[in-house]
């Protein structure tokens, strides 16, 4: 098999390219829906592409194109009229459908004959999500588990290296016990062994096995691009998450956590006190990033920063950023602890194949009861 068909290039996903033209495929998360207020338009970037996401005042969500189609005008500057948008520039006017309806300034319009491209849209566990592909809208894949009784948290951050490094990182279980060695991972048992690590390709994905004497801890991927599993939170325990790695350009991507805990009542307001406690502390700290930069420069090693609540976040950003921005997989010599890893990028490098042939790719259904466990005590 030649090279480029066993490492196919997993960066670029602008339009055109196969990664991307896979990831199109799948509805997307795009914004954090509590960001998105009625009667503003922002501008959007996912997928090296740009786009213009608005809320109507009904309170409904649109993607439609970034510019007018009159003379080029950004539309996320624009106003919005009702469910329209209606450009800054000389007001042409445009439907959530992404139809011109109004030209005021055309005596004769014709505005019947000019639309732009829309995109399907759908909110759920927090965030807008978008669906770029052709063809027919895919069902969208719920969670049960996300949707239940407790506090739904979502988030999105956006993070310097691309997509697949953070994705691969989401199946690496060895590397707590290296990288975050100095984490709250510890007190829960999860750093006490190197675990053995087994996975097996499902109907949604992979599932992985963190094996550990006392305990296995048992995460899914659900393909293209999304982890779902039990995470340590320093406040809240152990809390299911959704993270969904979406790229925002080849060497940028933001991964949007939509993170279920059992809370509810007083003890919500005791972990929001908390959790504005941690955010007052985190206020008067070097940021993330020039804390990664520093670490990066050798100017401070990970193991002698004081501990601050995005620790791990920290850790995970310096060992990601350190592969550089465009690694090249093709170098890397995997071991029977990378069993996931090899798991994951052949499942990518088969499915790429296929669209690349034009045949048949496999339909992947995520179970709505899918569940996460850690196997330790909660
Ligand atoms: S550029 Fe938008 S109306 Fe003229
Ligand atoms: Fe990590």
């Amino acid at each position: 098999m030649p090279e480029s068909a066993r490492y196919p290039d997993y960066i670029s996903v602008g339009p055109g390219t196969p990664t991307g033209n896979f990831l199109r495929q799948f509805w997307q998360p795009v914004y954090e829906s509590g960001r998105l207020k009625s009667g503003r338009a922002v501008p959007l970037r996912i997928l090296g592409e740009d786009f213009t996401l608005y809320r109507g005042q009904s309170g409904k969500a649109f993607v439609v194109d970034p510019r007018c189609a009159h003379r080029g005008a950004l539309l996320s500057i624009g106003r919005i009229d009702g469910d329209n948008l209606a450009c800054l520039y000389h007001g042409w006017t445009y439907d959530g459908a992404g139809q011109c309806l109004a030209q005021p300034a055309e005596q004769r319009s014709f505005a019947s004959s000019v639309k732009i491209k829309s995109y399907p849209v759908q909110e759920y566990v927090g965030f807008v999500f978008a669906y770029f592909g052709s063809g027919d809208t895919p069902p969208f894949p719920r969670i049960l588990a996300a949707e239940g009784e407790g506090l739904l948290e979502s988030r999105e951050s956006r993070r310097p290296y691309p997509f697949f490094s953070q994705l691969e990182n989401s199946v690496d279980e060895v590397h707590f016990n290296f990288t975050h060695r100095q984490s709250t991972f510890s007190d829960v048992g999860l750093n006490d062994e190197i675990p053995e690590i087994d996975c097996k390709e499902t109907d949604y994905g992979l599932i992985r096995y963190g094996k550990r004497t006392e305990a296995t801890r048992i995460s899914h991927i659900l393909m293209p691009n999304c982890l779902y599993s039990k995470v340590h939170d320093e406040l809240l325990g152990w809390t299911e998450h959704l993270s969904w790695r979406v790229p925002i350009d080849d060497e940028t991507h933001s991964s949007f956590v939509a993170k279920k805990s059992t809370l509810t009542g007083d003890d919500v307001k005791k972990y929001q006190k908390r959790k504005e406690d941690a955010r007052a502390l985190l206020s008067g700290l070097e940021s993330a990033d020039i804390v990664a930069d520093r670490i990066l420069r050798g100017e401070l090693h990970i193991d002698d920063m004081p501990h601050r609540p995005d620790q791990v976040m920290i850790q995970d950003l310096v060992v990601l950023r350190s592969q550089g921005p465009r690694p090249r997989r093709e170098n890397d010599q995997l071991g029977a602890s990378d069993k996931q890893i090899r798991l994951l990028r052949q499942m990518y490098r088969r499915e790429l194949q296929a669209q690349a042939e034009a045949r048949p790719m496999k339909q992947w259904r995520v179970p709505p009861d899918l569940t996460t466990s850690t196997g330790l005590s909660d």
